[in-house]
């Protein structure tokens, strides 16, 4: 049976039982910034079982994407482990229970995919009678066959969410599987007892202190790895062999040339490329992007992991973007986003997987050197500082340095390098803005969040409001006096609480004998505008009723830099693609920054078209249209959501012109209010990730304006007019040209005669050609002009130049062939020479370089030459 029709067959089999089946969620979590990626059916779920919100059903089916790293290290090495798989799982939320379940999970595996009932053992926890009887008197499991185990085993939790006591239907390999040990049974470490489904009873809730409650209502979460139930059906030994993984194995042996079972270690290496490839194609579909934290990082590490494995095979270049596509290729039919995303996936992909490819190149140099040191040393521990270092400077991933370190039999000073890696968290936490500290630290506040306020800034900066609230050094006080800073809740504001990349409004509050500064404004954890006040006179206390405005000028160029926001998104889609996605952005009031996915440079041109596209949507004068309507509708509206960011069922869409966004911030009437909108700069700032920083309105103007002076300025330095000043540039860097010709031609004259000059000056020790010499010109390039001019006269010999101005010394020394063969280094002399000067320097055997710092040493050391040479020769 192939995996397509066991996923099918399963879904359907529960939809014939009143279960809603639901496509897979993605791999990213909505919702839920515990967790980093979806790692089984339920985590998706997790309020329903919870009781928090409502299900759309009580009985529900998914066959759901999953990530689990924790045993990534084993990826590769055994027959069953997988950092990506499909998770088929029923669920109920308060309706059926263990009964139910469990019978469902019999027939399914023993009527719909026919497994033999004898090979078929079960497991319970080992305080859960009520499961032990389900299986022995309902479904008839003889009581050898039913295996009582631990919390370790039978007890399902994730992290924080809902756990609970758990039963495990198992199926038997054969002893060819087995450690052949009396005690083999399920929850034996060996092969032959595979795990096929999980049956949890979601009965608590942990939270994240590990404490457990109880759920007001029953659960069930099932889960059954949809890979291993290949294994068993399509009587394969391993992942490797079922039909939805084997073609990327051939994939795999193909492109490297080699054939899979020859050699244990390169085996190992294809299995790992096999399965990452899979998590990275699905990660990176989901909408994940290489970075160096969270999800990034695990997609950055998987996918570097496989990249390694590649180079061990001997594959060149990058070939992980073609091996993605035979991964898109199996998989569409169940994840149709795949291929509706391919070009996109492979784009990521091809640029991650190059970054990787000179990283890695730069690494293992590095590397190779500190192992040199280490085996001349005689030592097996790299200093975990240097780990570190390769680490952090390089973005040499610390994984790869331990697997080749270990390779050689060596390994890192984990202590030292954990240590490197606290001091810089502790480092990047400091840096952390103390705004996000502060909202942290409201959500520990009791009561607050009874307060209830609401935005009116969509209609007016200023209105009359009651202060409901007032936060001193995180508690909820009564009263606030001139020249303290507080935090304070209004039960209406015209303040905009930064959100959606726009910044929070600025303003005043005041009442007749009081006056405080808005200094900033930000959404507390419960989702109420917080206001960041000094008092600057009088007091406020709790019950004022006071008056609020926000400075307008400010918001209104706020409100210029969103709605040019939308059009520069819009301009985007339109010139480079649909692939461009929103991945950040900041509305400011001086500026606005957006960063996009797209996978090249932006050329010149592209640039030009899209700032004019977005000028010309400016001078349409478009009026900017809101309305409040149902998610469904907007979408079916047209309207552009963000990629992976959540929304209410009640959305404000956003629309002016082609543009059409859904968006909660603040936006000018009419697009013509903007006046001018003008791109300050374009940069890459990750892997498939471009930022455009802009201007607009009068700031725009008065950029453009300051250009335009510097223009003329620069003119009437050139003697020339605006128009010309190109040409006239031009001309003076072509004479600037010229002059530098004339001016070498003059040096090398110089330097003839000096050369003829210093020929005379050359001296025989023991037979060897030796001249020494202080040089006028100490630019590198002339001296090493002079050196080889005088090497080629001599044919063989040694040449010491110096030079010195008032503060420091240059040396070159060049060594004939035929004497660097007999033991005369240019690197060791000017070494030497430099170090009388208190410098260093070195260099190749025939030619070499050093600076000094005591010019009034320079005779001094150039003296030294012939005794270095009589060394030497003896
Ligand atoms: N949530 C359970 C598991 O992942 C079914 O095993």
């Amino acid at each position: 049976m192939k995996t397509d029709e066991i996923r099918k067959k399963f879904l359907e089999f529960f939809e014939e039982r009143d279960h809603m089946v639901l496509p897979s969620f993605s791999l990213i979590p909505e919702d839920d910034p515990g967790l980093l990626l979806i790692g089984a059916g339920m985590a998706p779920l997790k309020p329903y079982f919870t009781g928090e919100k409502t299900p759309p059903k009580t009985r529900m089916a998914t066959c759901q994407k999953c990530i689990r790293t924790p045993d990534i290290e084993e990826v590769g090495k055994t027959a069953r482990h997988a950092t990506f798989f499909e998770m088929l799982g029923n669920f109920s939320f308060g309706d059926y229970f263990k009964k139910e379940s469990i019978a469902w999970g019999y027939e399914f595996v023993t009527k719909v995919l026919k497994l033999p009932e004898e090979k078929v053992w079960v497991s319970v926890y080992y305080e859960d009678d009520e499961a032990y009887n389900i299986w022995k008197d309902d479904i008839g499991i003889p009581e050898e066959k039913i295996v009582k185990l631990g919390k370790e085993d039978n007890f399902w939790e994730i992290g924080e969410g809902p756990c609970g006591p758990c039963s495990e239907i198992y199926y038997d390999r054969g002893e060819k599987y087995g450690c052949g040990g009396s005690e083999c049974k399920p929850g034996c470490d060996c092969d032959r007892f595979f795990e096929l489904w999980n049956h949890v009873f979601t009965q608590f809730n942990r939270d994240s202190e590990g404490n457990y409650t109880t759920l007001d209502q029953k659960n069930i979460d099932t889960g059954a790895g949809l890979e291993r139930l290949a294994v068993i059906l399509q009587d394969v030994s391993s992942i490797y062999e079922i039909d939805s993984i084997k073609p990327i194995l051939d994939f795999v042996c193909k492109t490297s040339n080699k054939e899979y079972g020859k050699n244990e270690k390169d085996d190992v290496s294809m299995r790992i490329i096999t399965e990452h490839i899979r998590s990275v194609t699905f990660m990176v579909g989901d909408g994940v992007l290489p970075s160096n934290e969270g999800r990034g990082y695990v997609l950055r590490r998987i996918l570097r992991r496989a990249a390694r494995h590649a180079k061990l095979l001997g594959i060149e270049g990058t070939f992980m973007p073609e091996a993605s596509n035979v991964v898109i290729d199996i998989m569409e039919d169940a994840y149709p986003e795949l291929k509706e995303r391919e070009e996109y996936i492979n784009k990521i992909i091809q640029i991650e997987e190059e970054r990787f490819l000179e990283t890695v190149e730069q690494g293992m140099e590095i590397l190779k050197g500190y192992i040199e040191d280490l085996n001349n040393e005689g030592k097996d521990v790299l200093d975990g500082s240097l780990a570190f270092k390769l680490y952090d400077t390089y973005g040499f991933p610390i994984d790869l340095t331990r697997e080749i370190l270990i390779e050689q039999g060596l390994k890192v000073d984990e202590d030292r390098f954990t240590e490197c890696l606290e001091e810089q968290r502790e480092r990047a936490r400091k840096a952390q803005a103390a705004s996000s500290n502060m909202i942290q630290n409201l959500g520990e506040i009791k009561d607050l969040e009874k307060i209830s306020s609401k935005f009116v800034g969509y209609e007016v900066l200023e209105c009359e409001a009651l202060i409901k609230g007032i936060i001193k050094e995180n508690k909820l006080v009564d009263k606030v006096e001139k020249g303290e800073d507080a935090q304070i809740l209004l039960d209406a504001t015209p303040f905009y609480a930064e959100s959606g990349g726009q910044v929070g409004d600025q303003g005043e509050i005041q009442k007749e004998d009081a006056k405080a500064v808005v200094e900033d404004t930000y959404y507390s954890p419960f989702e109420q505008p917080v206001h960041q006040i000094r008092i600057e006179e009088g007091s406020l206390q709790v019950g004022d009723k006071i008056n609020s405005k926000v400075y307008r000028k400010r918001r209104e160029s706020i409100k210029k830099n969103h709605s040019s926001t939308h059009l520069l998104h819009h301009a985007l889609r339109s010139t480079l693609g649909a692939h461009v996605e929103q991945a950040g952005s900041l509305v400011a009031p001086d500026r606005l920054r957006f960063d996009f996915t797209h996978f090249e440079a932006i050329t010149k041109e592209e640039l030009e078209d899209i700032e004019k596209q977005v000028n010309a949507f400016i001078w349409e004068n478009y009026p900017v249209n809101v309305t409040v309507t149902h998610y469904n509708k907007a979408k079916e509206m047209g309207a552009v959501s963000l990629f992976g960011e959540k929304y209410e069922d009640e959305v404000r869409v956003v629309e002016m012109g082609e543009s059409m966004e859904l968006c909660g911030g603040t936006h000018v009437d009419s697009t013509g209010e903007v006046g001018l909108f003008k791109i300050i700069g374009e940069s890459g700032i990750g892997a498939g990730l471009r930022r455009i920083e802009a201007i607009t309105g009068e700031k725009a103007f008065r950029y453009l304006n300051d250009s335009w002076e510097k223009v003329k300025d620069i003119s009437s330095l050139l003697k020339t007019n605006e128009e010309n000043v190109v040409v006239k540039v031009e001309e003076v860097l072509n004479d600037l040209k010229e002059k530098d010709k004339e001016l070498e031609k003059f040096k090398e004259e110089i330097r003839k005669n000096e050369v003829d000059e210093i020929l005379d000056k050359v001296t025989k020790i023991d037979g060897v050609s030796v001249l020494t010499h202080k040089v006028d010109d100490g630019d590198p390039e002339s001296m090493r002009r002079i050196g080889d001019q005088i090497k080629n006269k001599l044919s063989s010999g040694v040449v010491v130049l110096g030079s010195s101005d008032n503060e420091k010394v240059q040396f070159i020394s060049m060594v004939t062939k035929d004497l660097t063969d007999r033991g005369i280094h240019a690197g060791d002399i000017v070494k030497k020479v430099a170090e009388v000067t208190g410098g260093g320097g070195g260099g190749r055997p025939t030619m070499a370089q050093a600076g000094g710092k005591n010019p009034g040493k320079l005779n001094e050391a150039l003296g030294i030459v012939p005794d270095l040479i009589k060394e030497k020769i003896q």
